[in-house]
């Protein structure tokens, strides 16, 4: 069977309006795509990971520790997003590998090792499966020229491409809790594997069901 990974921002799944309708409905978008597909879901830390973090930093401890209480906060996240699937695995496993070898039609996890993000497990997995599509969803309608968050001129790119994205932020992990579209290494990954990669707003279930589903969604494709 074909498999899609699937990124998903831990501020997607924690974010305001992130209800239990919003978890059910989710739920059954995944059911029905997984009739279709493998489907591996990486689930980030959010603002949890990021409080967290930053009081780690405020105590003087080392990036490696402040990855590690991270990567602990995505497993929390992955926690709660497979209990709420029927189909899915339900420990959350600790490597790629590990994910890989599961008997399930979907299955979820969150961090790995320190030193990037859960964006670079999904582009792992996608490449070690020879995935038909990534699928980033964030909580932004896909990437623009500049952080939407901070600059309301900020313009959607329809698509970029892969060479433009390392250009702006490069292919290293910068530090913990680093909130950027998609980090280093996850674009380095990109480029090798050639993964048609596509970024959406994952609260936009209307718009995710299309991404994952290959038709036109209103967010950002990478080009390689
Ligand atoms: P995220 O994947 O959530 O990173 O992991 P992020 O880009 O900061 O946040 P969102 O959710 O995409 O908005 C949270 C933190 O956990 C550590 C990193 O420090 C990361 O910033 N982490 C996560 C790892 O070190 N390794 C992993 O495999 C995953």
């Amino acid at each position: 069977m074909k498999s899609i990974v699937l990124s998903i921002g831990g501020s997607v799944i924690l974010s305001e309006g992130a209800d239990v309708s919003f978890f059910r409905k989710l739920a059954s978008l995944l059911k029905k795509i997984s009739k279709q597909y493998k489907i591996f879901i990486i689930v980030g830390g959010g603002n949890v990971a990021r409080k967290y973090i930053k009081l780690g930093r405020d105590l003087r401890f080392d990036e490696k520790i402040l990855d590690s209480i991270g990567i602990y906060i995505t497993r929390v996240n992955a926690k709660i997003l497979t209990n709420i699937i029927e189909e899915s695995n339900k420990d959350i496993p600790c490597t790629t590998s590990e994910a890989i070898d599961i008997d399930k039609p979907i299955i979820v996890m969150g961090g790995t090792t320190p030193g990037h993000s859960t964006d670079m497990v999904g582009a792992e997995i996608a490449e070690k499966t020879g995935a038909d599509l990534f699928i980033i969803a964030t909580n932004v309608d896909g990437i623009y020229d500049k952080d939407p968050n901070k600059y309301p001129d900020a313009k959607q790119l329809k698509e970029v491409k892969i060479d433009q994205l390392i250009e702006r932020y490069g292919i290293k992990w910068k530090s913990a809790g680093k909130n950027v579209v998609i980090d280093g290494p996850a674009l380095e990954i990109i480029k090798r594997a050639e993964l048609a990669t596509y970024v959406v707003n994952g609260k936009r279930l209307d718009q995710l069901e299309k991404a994952l589903t290959n038709q036109s969604f209103d967010g950002t494709k990478i080009t390689i």
